[in-house]
C-alpha cells in the first residue's frame, strides 16, 4: 500500500536519499525506483520481448513503462492506466482514470484495439487510511480487478504480474490464479523494502 508521506519526517527523506534504487534510478532517468523491481523480476522470469502488447495497471509515475517500452523496443504495444496523470513517455498510450470504474476500464480495453495481450501489470496499490481491515479490503478489491481484466485481455499463454500485500486475501487470490494459469509464484525483489509487506504473484500460461 501506498504509505502516506509524514510532511516534514526527517527520517522518511533520509531514508528516500540513501535509498541506493532511488539513486540508481535518477542516474538512469528512471521515474521510479519501482522499475528496478520489475527489471528484476524481468530478468529472472523473462517476461518481456520486443513485439508484445503489455497493459500496466497503477502506472505512474511511469518506471514500469518505460522500463517495458525500452524492452520491447518500439516494437509492440504498451496500454497504460493510472488514477494520475502521467507524463508521456514513446511509446506508451496512458490512459488517467480509475480502474475501479467500469467505463476506465472499457477505455482500456479499446486501447487495446482488439489485440489480445501478452502480458498484464499490476503495480496499483490504494493510499492507506490506517484502518487495517479496510485497507486490506481495498488492495484486494484491486487485485481482483487486475485479475478479472487479465480473463479478458489475455491471450491464451499469457502473463499476469500483480501486487499483492501479505495478509487476508492473499491465499485466496493464489488459489484462484492457479485455477486459470498453468503457474503461479510469488516474487520479492531486492527493490521492494523488506519491512514492506508488498509480494508479487506472477502466474503464467493463462489458459
Ligand atoms: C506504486 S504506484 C505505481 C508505480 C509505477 N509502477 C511506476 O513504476 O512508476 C501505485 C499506483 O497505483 C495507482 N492507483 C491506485 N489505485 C488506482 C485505481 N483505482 N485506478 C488506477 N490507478 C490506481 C496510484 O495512483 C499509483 O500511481
Amino acid at each position: 500500500m501506498a504509505r502516506r508521506k509524514r510532511s516534514g519526517s526527517g527520517a522518511w527523506v533520509v531514508e528516500h536519499e540513501q535509498d541506493p534504487f532511488v539513486r540508481k534510478a535518477r542516474d538512469e532517468g528512471f521515474r521510479s525506483r519501482a522499475a528496478y523491481k520489475l527489471a528484476e523480476i524481468d530478468r529472472r522470469d523473462r517476461l518481456i520481448r520486443p513485439g508484445m502488447q503489455v497493459v500496466d495497471l497503477g502506472a505512474a509515475p511511469g518506471g514500469w513503462s518505460q522500463y517495458v517500452a525500452a524492452q520491447i523496443k518500439g516494437k509492440g504495444r504498451i496500454v497504460a492506466v493510472d488514477l494520475l496523470a502521467m507524463l508521456p513517455i514513446r511509446g506508451v498510450e496512458s490512459i488517467q482514470g480509475d480502474f475501479t470504474d467500469a467505463k476506465v476500464v472499457e477505455r482500456v480495453i479499446d486501447g487495446l484495439l482488439n489485440r489480445q495481450s501478452d502480458l498484464v501489470l499490476s503495480d496499483m496499490a490504494p493510499n492507506i487510511s490506517g484502518i487495517a481491515v479496510a485497507d486490506q479490503a481495498r488492495v484486494y478489491a484491486l487485485c481482483e480487478l487486475a485479475l478479472q481484466f487479465s480473463q479478458r485481455a489475455l491471450r491464451p499463454g499469457g502473463v499476469v504480474l500483480i501486487k499483492v500485500f501479505q495478509g487476508d486475501g492473499f491465499e485466496d487470490l493464489r488459489r484462484r490464479m492457479r485455477v486459470q494459469f498453468k503457474r503461479v509464484v510469488v516474487r520479492k525483489p531486492q527493490a521492494s523494502r523488506a519491512r514492506s509487506k508488498e509480494l508479487y504473484l506472477l502466474a503464467t500460461g493463462y489458459q
